[in-house]
């Protein structure tokens, strides 16, 4: 643990329901009374507000920051943490665009798991011309990996099933 005056972002997929919101937030919470001396704020990929740029400029701004650590609150990697999230950043990432036989640029991700219904005009921001929505940070920023693979996580699989049996 270096000595850099350091700022948590949680970072949520973002939807127009609020269920992901209510989540994020109860996380930013527990950790903030876990640690009540680390600055941390949630913010939202795309559809929904704070995005990252401006939660970063909130966390900043208030904190006066050396670095940021953002964690994706998402299961897996996948192109917003691989490729989406790192351009909004501004930092390296090792996302080859010759992995999903595409050329790399920000277009349009169509993905239909979740909620991208997209009501243009609204917040459609991250799914048109990215480079308007960089953050804009001196300090250090770190990207961690999302939660992956974790037995914690195994565990709550099986309460759901056995709840549900
Ligand atoms: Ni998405």
């Amino acid at each position: 643990m270096s000595d850099k005056k350091t700022g948590i972002l949680l970072l949520s997929h973002g939807s127009r329901l609020d269920d992901g919101e209510e989540v994020i937030k109860a996380y930013k919470e527990m950790y903030e009374k876990e640690f009540p001396e680390i600055p941390v704020e949630y913010g939202f990929m795309e559809i929904r507000e704070p995005g990252i740029p401006e939660t970063v400029k909130k966390l900043n701004s208030e904190n006066d920051l050396e670095k940021i650590i953002v964690v994706p609150v998402f299961v897996a990697h996948g192109l917003h943490t691989k490729r989406d999230i790192p351009g909004i950043l501004g930092i390296e990432s090792d996302f080859d665009p010759e992995s999903i036989g595409g050329h790399g640029h920000h277009h349009h991700h169509g993905h239909d798991d979740h909620d991208h219904g997209h009501d243009h005009g609204h917040h459609h921001h991250h799914h048109h011309g990215h480079d308007d929505e960089k953050v804009e940070f001196d300090g250090e920023i770190v990207l961690t990996d999302p939660l992956g693979i974790d037995t914690r996580l195994y565990e709550i699989i099986k309460d759901r099933v056995s709840d549900a049996l």
